[in-house]
C-alpha cells in the first residue's frame, strides 16, 4: 500500500551510516526512495542532539513536514535517532502529527511498524537503548559511491560532562571482527574503494580479545581495500600499537583525528576528558614521529562553563604547539541532562563568539602553514567529485585528508592519481596531474 520514502539525515557519520541501515530495511519492505519529500508516503528524519543548533534545524524541518501532512493527511512522519529520546514527550504532547519515534537502537522495529501501519492510528514510540544491539546481521543500502561507512561499535561510556551522546546512544558495544570483515568484503565487491570504520569512540572497539589495532590490521589485509579511515577516536585510546599498525600499512590513511576540546588542565578535568594538556601534546608528537607527514585534525569547544580568559588562551597555546592541519570548532552548547548542565558559571554569548573567532583565525593560519609544506610534493589523490568552483576541475583527497583541486585531464572519479601540488590556498591544495611516467621519475 505504501510506496515511497524520503529520508534526511542530520549529525555525524554514525547517523549517515544508520540512515543507510534504515534504508536497507525500508527497501526490503518494498519501499522505494524518493528525493522529493512532498511525494513521499513516509518522511523520516534522522536527528542529532549534539548542540542546540542541530536540534533547532530538526524542529524547523518538522514544521515543513507538518505543512505537507496538512495537504496530504496520509503522510507518515517518523523521527529517528539522537533527538528521539529527548523529544519523546514533546512530540507526544505538542506534535501529534509525528507518527513514529524511534531511538538509535530500535530500527529493527521498522518493518513491523510499516506492515501494521495500515491498521494503526496511534503514535509508535520506542526509545529504549540496548546494551547489545549492533545490527550485526543487517546490511545497509549504500548509494553507489567511493566511501563505505562501516559501523564497528556503538555508544559511548566516556561521559564527557558537556556531551549528550552517552545518553542518546547508550552504552558501548562492539561487533565481531568476523562480521565487520564480511561487510567490508561486500562493500569492496560492490566497488567501494575507501572504507571508513565508524564508532562514537571508534578506538575503544573491543570484542572478545580483539581491540581496535587488531581489527584495523584485519581490515587492511582484505584484498581490494585501497584506503581505510576511521572516526571518531578518543585520545585516551590511541596507543603505540595502533600507530604501529597505521605505519606498517600503506592503505591505512596517514590521518588522525585527535580531539583536544580544551587546552587547560582544570577545564579538561571539568570536562572529564581523562588527559592533561601535557599528555595530549606528547601524544601529538608521538603521532608525528611515527607517521611522518600525517594530517592531524581536532575538535575544540570554546566557552565551557567557568573557562577564564587565561584558561582559554592555553587552548590557543596548545594549538600553537601542535599546529593542527584542520579543526572543527564549537561554542559550548548546554545539553540538558548532562553533568555540565548542572554548573552555574556559564559564559555570555559574546565571550564565546569572540573566543570562537580567535580559534578560527589561528587555525586558518596553521592550516595554511601545514598545507604550504605540501607544495612541490607529488601526492596520491583519490578523485572524489567535481570541484564546486569549476566544472573543468576535480576535487580529491590525499591520504592525509587534504582536498586537492586539479584540472580533470583524462582521469575519472574513483581513480588514484599522482598530483603535483603547486599551491596552498585557503583550506585546499591546488595541483596538476602528473603523467604516470613522470611520476615514476620523481
Ligand atoms: N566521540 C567524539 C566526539 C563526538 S561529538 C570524541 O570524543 O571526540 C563531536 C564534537 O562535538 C565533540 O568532539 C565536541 O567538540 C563537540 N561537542 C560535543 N558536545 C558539545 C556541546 N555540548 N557543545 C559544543 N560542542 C560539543
Ligand atoms: Fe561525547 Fe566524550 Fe563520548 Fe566523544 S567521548 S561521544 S565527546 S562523551
Ligand atoms: Fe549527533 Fe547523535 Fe552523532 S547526537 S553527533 S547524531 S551520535
Amino acid at each position: 500500500m505504501f510506496k515511497s520514502y524520503f529520508i534526511e539525515t542530520y549529525g555525524c557519520q554514525m547517523n549517515v551510516a544508520d540512515s543507510e541501515l534504515v534504508e536497507g530495511l525500508l527497501q526490503k519492505e518494498g519501499l522505494r526512495h524518493t528525493d522529493k519529500m512532498e511525494d513521499a508516503d513516509f518522511i523520516f528524519v534522522n536527528t542529532c542532539a549534539i548542540r542546540e543548533h542541530a536540534e533547532e534545524k530538526v524542529h524547523s524541518q518538522l514544521g515543513r513536514y507538518y505543512r505537507i501532512k496538512k495537504q496530504k493527511p496520509d503522510t507518515i512522519i517518523g523521527v529517528l535517532g539522537c533527538m528521539a529520546q529527548h523529544l519523546k514527550n514533546d512530540i507526544l504532547e505538542n506534535k501529534p502529527y509525528v507518527d513514529i519515534v524511534l531511538g538509535p537502537d530500535s530500527y529493527r522495529k521498522l518493518p513491523e511498524i510499516i506492515r501494521n501501519r495500515v491498521n494503526e492510528t496511534n503514535n509508535i514510540v520506542d526509545t529504549t537503548l540496548s546494551r547489545f544491539e549492533v545490527y550485526d546481521d543487517l546490511f545497509p543500502s549504500r548509494n553507489e559511491g567511493i566511501n563505505a561507512w562501516i559501523s564497528i561499535m556503538r555508544g559511548c561510556d566516556k561521559f564527557c560532562t558537556f556531551c549528550i551522546v552517552p545518553f542518546t546512544r547508550g552504552r558501548e558495544r562492539s561487533r565481531s571482527v568476523k562480521s565487520i570483515i564480511s561487510e567490508v568484503k561486500q562493500a569492496v565487491s560492490e566497488g567501494f574503494v575507501e572504507i571508513t570504520l565508524l564508532g562514537q569512540n571508534v578506538n575503544s572497539y573491543s570484542h572478545g580479545n580483539d581491540g581496535f589495532p587488531v581489527l584495523l590490521e584485519a581490515v587492511a589485509d582484505i584484498d581490494g581495500v585501497k584506503r581505510i579511515r576511521y572516526t571518531s577516536p578518543h585520545p585516551q585510546d590511541i596507543n603505540e600499537e595502533l600507530l604501529d599498525v597505521m605505519a606498517s600499512h600503506d592503505t591505512i590513511c596517514n590521518y588522525v583525528h585527535l580531539p583536544l576540546q580544551a587546552g587547560n588542565n582544570r577545564i579538561l578535568k571539568r570536562m572529564n576528558r581523562t588527559y592533561s594538556k601535557e599528555h595530549f601534546t606528547e601524544l601529538a608528537n608521538l603521532i608525528r614521529k611515527k607517521l611522518p607527514n600525517v594530517g592531524i585534525s581536532t575538535d575544540i569547544i570554546v566557552g565551557f562553563p567557568g573557562e577564564t580568559e587565561a584558561e582559554f588562551e592555553e587552548t590557543l597555546g596548545v594549538m600553537e604547539k601542535v599546529k593542527f592541519d584542520s579543526a572543527f570548532t564549537f561554542k559550548y552548547s548546554l545539553r540538558p541532562g548532562t553533568k555540565a548542565a548542572e554548573f552555574s558559571d556559564y559564559l555570555p554569548e559574546e565571550v564565546k563568539q569572540t573566543r570562537l573567532e580567535n580559534v578560527i583565525e589561528l587555525q586558518k593560519k596553521h592550516t595554511l602553514e601545514r598545507n604550504l609544506d605540501f607544495v612541490n610534493n607529488v601526492e596520491t589523490v583519490l578523485v572524489e567529485k567535481e570541484s564546486k568552483r569549476s566544472s573543468s576541475h576535480w576535487a580529491g583527497r590525499t591520504d592525509s585528508n587534504k582536498w586537492v583541486i586539479f584540472e580533470k585531464g583524462t582521469v575519472n572519479i574513483k581513480d588514484f592519481v599522482p598530483v603535483l601540488i603547486t599551491a596552498a590556498k585557503g583550506i585546499s591544495l591546488h595541483g596538476e596531474l602528473v603523467q604516470k611516467e613522470e611520476a615514476i621519475i620523481i
